[in-house]
C-alpha cells in the first residue's frame, strides 16, 4: 500500500463527498441499519478518528472512531467492501487509527462485536484485542456483543 494522495491507494480522514459510499458500505457489510444522518454525524464528532481508505479514487472501507474516555478510544464501525477482504486493508485501517490515537496520548481501545462474527473476532483477536465482557441483547435484533479491548 502506498501512504500519499496521488497514490492508487491511501487511507485519509473522511470528508464530506464519502458520505455516499460510506453509507453504502456500512449497510451492505454491517448487519445494524446506518442512516446518512447517523454516519454524518459520527464523522463530525471526530473527524480525525472518522478514516478511509481509497483504492483508485473510490473509497472501498472505512474507520469510525470514538473518544470513549479521556485515555480510551473505541472503534464504533469497521467495514472494508467485500471484493476487497483479506488483503490488509482492515489492519491497515486500524494500525492508523492506533497511530492517530498514541499520537492523543489515548491509552486503550475498545470495540463491541457480534458474538457471532467469528471473521471480525479473529480478525482483531490477530491484532492483539481479547474479550474482557459479553454484553447481552446489544443489538437490535437482540444479539449479543463481545467487548473487546487492547492496550495502545
Ligand atoms: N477469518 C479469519 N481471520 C481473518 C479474517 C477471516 N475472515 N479476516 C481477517 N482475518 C485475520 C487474518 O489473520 C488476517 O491476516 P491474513 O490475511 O494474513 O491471514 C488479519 O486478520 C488481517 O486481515 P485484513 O486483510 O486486514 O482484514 P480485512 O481487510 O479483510 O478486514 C474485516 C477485516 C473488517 C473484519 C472485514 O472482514 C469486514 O469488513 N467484515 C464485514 C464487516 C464487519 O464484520 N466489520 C466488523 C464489525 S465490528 C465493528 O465494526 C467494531
Amino acid at each position: 500500500m502506498q501512504t500519499g494522495k496521488g497514490d492508487l491507494a491511501y487511507i485519509r480522514a473522511f470528508e464530506d463527498t464519502d458520505l455516499e459510499s460510506v453509507v453504502e458500505l456500512a449497510n451492505s457489510s454491517l448487519t445494524e441499519y446506518y442512516s446518512f444522518d447517523l454516519l454524518y454525524d459520527l464523522s463530525a464528532q471526530w473527524r480525525d478518528g472518522f478514516l478511509v481508505y481509497v483504492f483508485r479514487d473510490s473509497t472501498v472501507a472505512f474507520l469510525a472512531g470514538s473518544k470513549y474516555t479521556a485515555t480510551e478510544a473505541r472503534v464504533l464501525l469497521l467495514a472494508v467492501t467485500k471484493s476487497f477482504r483479506r488483503m490488509g486493508i482492515g489492519k491497515a485501517l486500524m494500525d492508523d487509527f492506533m497511530k492517530r490515537c498514541r499520537l492523543l496520548g489515548l491509552m486503550s481501545l475498545r470495540l463491541e462485536v457480534r458474538t457471532s462474527n467469528k471473521s471480525a473476532i479473529d480478525f482483531y483477536r490477530k491484532l492483539g484485542f481479547v474479550v474482557i465482557s459479553t454484553l447481552n441483547h446489544y443489538y437490535t435484533d437482540s444479539s449479543d456483543a463481545y467487548v473487546m479491548w487492547r492496550m495502545l
